[in-house]
């Protein structure tokens, strides 16, 4: 398959890049460091890129920001930037990128954990998931030629736990995270969110 991966340079795009690459014709895109630049929070920038990109089997993204802060604490652009960032840059990927999917192609979107396991500082965070997974399950009822949209909710990746000096214990490495991914692109589902879970990491 050719397939557009969004945020192809992060923890889990690097991963996900390396589970495809063998099988597959890996697109990358990010706002820098990569042969497709793209930001996700312009939608101008989406479009250009869809314009340009010829067919894919396949969009994919783990890229987008969302603020940690405590509720009292969190501001006016704080939601702005969630918003913009991960939660419309996603959706936007859906409404440009459609029409550059093949027949039965896909669009697989991140969303995460905090959406329906919050915690403190995570308000804005479970916001933007929980309103991703509710889009994509609408978005798949609506998606032409049957074209598949999935959303992927990861919990705590062990090398973003690690990173941020954090016990790894309650994550699960980038590489099993990236497996997931390949089951909404291989597999058959649709307006499913895909819960990441621990059991099958390795
Ligand atoms: N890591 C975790 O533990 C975890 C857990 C649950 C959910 N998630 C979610 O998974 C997604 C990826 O997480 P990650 O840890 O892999 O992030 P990361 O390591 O920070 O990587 C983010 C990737 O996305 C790209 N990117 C960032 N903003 C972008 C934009 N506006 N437009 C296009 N590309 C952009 C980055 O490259 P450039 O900076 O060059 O653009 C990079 O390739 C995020 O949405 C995150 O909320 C992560």
């Amino acid at each position: 398959m050719r397939i557009l991966l969004v945020g192809a340079t992060g923890t889990i795009g690097k991963a996900i890049a390396s589970a495809l690459a063998p099988r597959h014709e890996v697109l990358a895109a990010a706002r820098s460091g990569t042969a497709n630049v793209l930001n996700i929070d312009k939608p101008e920038s989406i479009r250009t890129l869809m314009a340009g990109i010829g067919r894919v089997d396949a969009i994919v993204c783990a890229a987008g920001q969302a603020v940690f802060r405590p509720l009292p604490d969190l501001t006016d652009e704080d939601f702005a930037l969630s918003l913009h960032s991960k939660m419309m840059g996603q959706v936007n990927l859906i409404r440009f990128g459609l029409a550059a999917v093949v027949d039965g192609g896909s669009i697989t979107l991140t969303s995460g954990t905090l959406a329906q396991n919050p915690i403190p500082g995570g308000a804005a965070i479970s916001l933007v998931n929980a309103g991703l997974e509710g889009f994509a399950r609408a978005a798949a009822l609506e998606a032409p030629r049957q074209i598949r949209v999935n959303v992927v909710s990861p919990g705590w990746v062990t090398e973003t736990l690690l990173a941020n000096r954090m016990d790894p214990a309650a994550g699960t490495p980038a590489a099993a995270v990236a497996q997931f991914y390949l089951q909404a692109i291989e597999g058959r589902m649709t307006g499913q969110t895909i819960v990441v879970r621990r059991t099958i990491a390795g």
